[in-house]
């Protein structure tokens, strides 16, 4: 195989990219993310901001034109994201108890029967716990207001809405072993053996000189799958350039070959170009869409050529 895509099948696996509805309409921007990659997340499109700025009042629109694009080319779609608190709008953030209740529910089961049967996996739940080493959830609307029970309550609804999406929770930071991914492990364990409805883990991924690819990176998808879970990679990039770059791609895709529940990579971006990362380089395409030694390594390691 030729492409990541390609390759990542040929492993039983999808590659696939974060995308913009925005830059849909740039031809090598679409050209590249078309040839190389065989799953897509909305960058933005899909958060609560932009598809519920108003209580009930939903516009899928930007978010429609993305999963449009990637259905009728054979692609899959990754729904990001359900529950966070970042994007969301201000008028949730003013709720009392029982209406922040019944608005995250009514949030989740719309936007999932909007997109019922086109989504393969679900961020149902995004960054509910801190940094750092206390193990404890992050402040948020939902957890200041309705407790430890509001990821357990979204996964419930999320599995009503629609039985057929894998429901992941995703984080960043969670990578290697350490207090925060130890929380969300001992969660998923909990879950586990009261039968809450979880079905995956998606590890972010965000790399650079600070928060490097852990030792152990392989170790931790392990001890997640080992759960009963598939893991996923969710927001790949990594800092830095050249060879350097490249060993870390390829220490990725190699970790996530090793473990079979690892069923996927998304990049988060198509192109250096457009990277959240303003000022970095942390993509497989440079900002002219020329194949970077990161990606090469990523194609080789996938056993493409
Ligand atoms: O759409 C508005 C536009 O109308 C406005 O003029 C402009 C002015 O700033 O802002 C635009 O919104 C920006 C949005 O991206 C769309 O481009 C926001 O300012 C900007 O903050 C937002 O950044 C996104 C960020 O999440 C916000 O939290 C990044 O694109 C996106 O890559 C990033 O993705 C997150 C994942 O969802 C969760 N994990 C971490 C990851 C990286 O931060």
């Amino acid at each position: 195989a030729s492409t990541l895509g390609a390759a990542a099948a040929e492993k039983g696996r999808y590659f696939g990219a974060a995308v913009a509805a925005n830059h849909l309409g740039e031809s090598q921007y679409a050209s590249t993310l078309n040839t190389e990659f065989n799953s897509v997340t909305p960058e933005n499109e899909m958060k609560w901001d932009a598809v519920e700025s108003s209580r009930n009042s939903f516009n899928f629109g930007a978010a429609d034109q993305i999963v449009n694009h990637a259905q009728s080319r054979g692609m899959k779609v990754r729904g990001h994201t359900l529950v966070w608190h970042s994007q969301l709008p201000g008028w949730v953030s003013g709720l009392g108890t029982s209406d922040l209740r019944s608005a995250m529910n009514n949030h989740i089961t719309t936007v999932m029967q909007h997109y019922k049967g086109k989504i393969h996996s679900w961020d149902v739940v995004n960054e509910a716990y801190q940094d750092g080493n206390s193990g404890a959830r992050r402040s948020s609307p939902f957890q200041d207001k309705l407790g430890n029970g509001f990821i357990e309550e979204a996964f419930r609804t999320a599995r009503a809405a629609d039985p057929n999406a894998k429901l992941c929770y995703n984080d960043y930071n969670t990578d290697g072993q350490n207090a925060k991914s130890n929380a969300v492990y001992n969660m998923v364990k909990d879950f586990k053996a009261r039968g809450v409805p979880i079905d995956c883990v998606g590890f972010q991924s965000h790399f650079n000189s600070n928060s490097p690819v852990p030792s152990d990176y392989q170790q931790n998808l392990q001890r997640f799958a080992d759960l009963g879970v598939d893991v996923q990679i969710t927001e790949l990039d990594i800092e830095g350039s050249g060879t350097a770059q490249a060993d870390n791609y390829r220490r990725v895709v190699q970790a996530c070959l090793a473990v079979s529940r690892c069923t996927g990579i998304t990049v988060w971006g198509v192109t250096d170009k457009y990277s959240w990362r303003a000022s970095g380089t942390p993509l497989l395409f440079d900002s002219n869409y020329n194949k970077k030694p990161a990606y090469n390594a990523v194609l080789t390691a996938l056993g493409g050529t």
